[in-house]
């Protein structure tokens, strides 16, 4: 081929069009352009009829599906996959549920620092706009921005909020609320429940958090007023539910949204350490979300905006504990498969999922001794049984035999049966939880050879997944708020309107 590089005689003859055919080639080429056009018209007037028999077209129906892994960065996800890889004997090129559908990366930085928090991370996606660190949808000067959920609520969509933290924690706060610092949750828990400028806005929320929605006189509150949101959100028309048997006999039908289940006081448990009898999983609470908003929404020609978040895959990383990071992680998965499945059904749905930032400074190598070797075990992370917070509170339990104690949970709870000495007399001591807990995630960290750079969060892009019509457009690097501003492009949003709304009622309470 080579040899006859540039040689135009020989390139025609490759093609088919040799010296013997030239005499023919004009015609060849007319009919080829006759058969183009003729194939060209069949195709417009196949799908001119198309859309319009299909009347009201499916496609036509809209809804966001945007699922947040939170504090998950591209180490986590190679991470999953290769614990999966190794735990189900599992092929080199098994590709987890996300792998299939990555578009491109998202920048996290926030307006005031190169490490963003989750509640400046998730105002980009939900005003499309950068913030500082701690916002709760408000911009860089503290004014409350209109998110994509008031901007879809404005406009007949039905609204959700499916978390695993507590439901007033930064995430799902910054799509529901406004305040000028994430840790004012007595206060979004307020206006999660509407009781501000535009009332009611959420139609349908399932999370932890009881606690900032009893009054402060009540046992377990974290109110800082003895205001009984659970009574208030009764009279605002929702109806309220916190237990398993509660949740697995709500139905479409049966019952109707608006809908508030708060299934722990605090955040819900780790995947790892969840009990099912007591707590739904993410994936069942997504389930049932889905099953309300389409039945809400059957009769209307808007869909809905539903935000899942996976919530508790970064605090498992902000305590460098892998295998309660693992646990959580492979639940986000199995939802974003049901997720998947439900694209698949409703065309017109579309689902973005996409982290607000890296947690932990995750690495999947570390250096041991002098020598670098080349391998992680994920052996010691598939032994854990338990998540080193719950076994930290073991471990402040006293025992009288405390060397066969501290054996007992580090056995049963991390699956190592010969721990250092060294180990057993450090635990034997008196020690806060905190210490506890970063000393045990330590030792299967080291054995099993990750590394972890913080206990906070880092600045490295984040992997971005979509899945559905018109995510084409996500491909490639982009920032954070490009993720709100597809949002609003998708759902023909219009956050100034929110933004001006919001404003114009607090411009007026501060002029009286
Ligand atoms: C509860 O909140 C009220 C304000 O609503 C405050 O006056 C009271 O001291 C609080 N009580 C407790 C026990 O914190
Ligand atoms: C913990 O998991 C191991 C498997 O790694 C299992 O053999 C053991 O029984 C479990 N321990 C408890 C207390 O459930
Ligand atoms: C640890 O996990 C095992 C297996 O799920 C469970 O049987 C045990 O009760 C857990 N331990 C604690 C302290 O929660
Ligand atoms: C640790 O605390 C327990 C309970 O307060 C106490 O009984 C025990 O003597 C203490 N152990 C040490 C080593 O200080
Ligand atoms: C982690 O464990 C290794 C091995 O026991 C030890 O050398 C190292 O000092 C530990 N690091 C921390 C931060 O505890
Ligand atoms: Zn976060």
């Amino acid at each position: 081929m080579s040899n006859n590089h540039g040689d135009p005689a020989e390139t025609e003859r490759l093609l088919g069009f040799g010296s013997e055919r030239k005499k023919t080639r004009r015609e060849l080429c007319t009919i080829i352009f006759a058969a183009v056009i003729v194939m060209s018209a069949v195709i417009v007037i196949v799908s001119v009829w198309a859309s319009l028999s299909s009347g009201a077209n499916s496609y036509e129906k809209r809804s966001v599906i945007l699922m947040i892994s939170d504090g998950f960065g591209p180490a986590s996800e190679t991470f999953a996959r290769d614990y999966n890889q190794y735990v189900k004997k599992l092929n080199y090129n098994y590709l987890t549920p996300l792998d299939d559908i990555l578009v491109g990366s998202s920048r996290t930085r926030s307006s005031n620092s190169l490490v963003t928090d989750s509640a400046a991370g998730a105002t980009a996606f939900a005003c499309a706009m950068k913030s500082y660190n701690r916002a709760i949808a408000v911009n860089p000067e503290k004014v409350p921005c209109g998110t994509v959920l008031e901007s879809a609520k404005h406009f007949g969509f039905a609204t959700g909020l499916v978390v695993t933290s507590r439901i007033t924690h930064a995430t799902p706060a910054t799509f529901s609320a406004h305040v000028v610092d994430r840790d004012m949750e007595s206060d979004i828990a307020v206006q999660q429940i509407g009781d501000y400028p535009l009332g009611r806005q959420v139609d349908l929320m399932f999370g932890g958090g009881l606690c900032f929605f009893l009054p402060n006189s009540t046992e377990g509150s974290c109110r800082i007023d003895e205001r009984d949101l659970v009574k208030e959100s009764k009279k605002r028309g929702f109806k309220y539910l916190s237990t398993r048997k509660e949740f697995d006999e709500l139905e479409p039908g049966k019952d109707e949204i608006p809908l508030l289940g708060l299934f722990t006081p605090d955040h819900m448990s780790y995947e790892i350490d969840r009990d099912p009898t007591k707590e739904p999983s993410l994936k069942e609470m997504s389930e049932k979300a889905l099953k309300f908003l389409e039945s809400a929404t059957a009769d209307s020609d808007k869909g809905f905006f539903l935000m899942i978040e996976g919530s508790r895959i970064d605090m498992a990383a902000h305590s460098n504990d892998a295998a309660a990071h693992v646990h959580d992680i492979l639940a986000y998965h199995e939802t974003i498969d049901l997720v998947k499945k439900y694209v698949d059904e409703h065309p017109g749905t579309v689902m973005i999922s996409v982290s607000d930032h890296e947690t932990g400074g995750f690495s999947l190598a570390r250096q041991v001794s002098n020598q670098p070797q080349y391998l992680w075990y994920p052996e010691y992370v598939s032994r854990v049984n338990n998540s080193s917070f719950v076994l930290s509170q073991e471990l402040l339990k006293w025992d009288n035999d405390r060397e066969a104690y501290v054996k007992k949970i580090i056995r049963d709870g991390l699956g190592i049966e010969d721990l250092d000495d060294y180990d057993v007399n450090w635990l034997g001591e008196n020690r806060t939880q905190l210490e506890y807990e970063y000393y045990l995630v330590n030792i299967t960290n080291f054995k099993a050879q990750l590394g972890w750079a913080t206990h906070g969060h880092s600045a490295v892009d984040v992997n971005l997944y979509a899945y559905g019509q018109g995510s084409d457009v996500l491909r490639g690097n982009h920032e954070n708020t490009d993720i709100g501003e597809f949002i609003v492009k998708y759902l023909d949003l219009d956050l100034n309107y929110v933004t001006n709304k919001l404003n114009r009622h607090v411009l007026s309470i501060y002029s009286v």
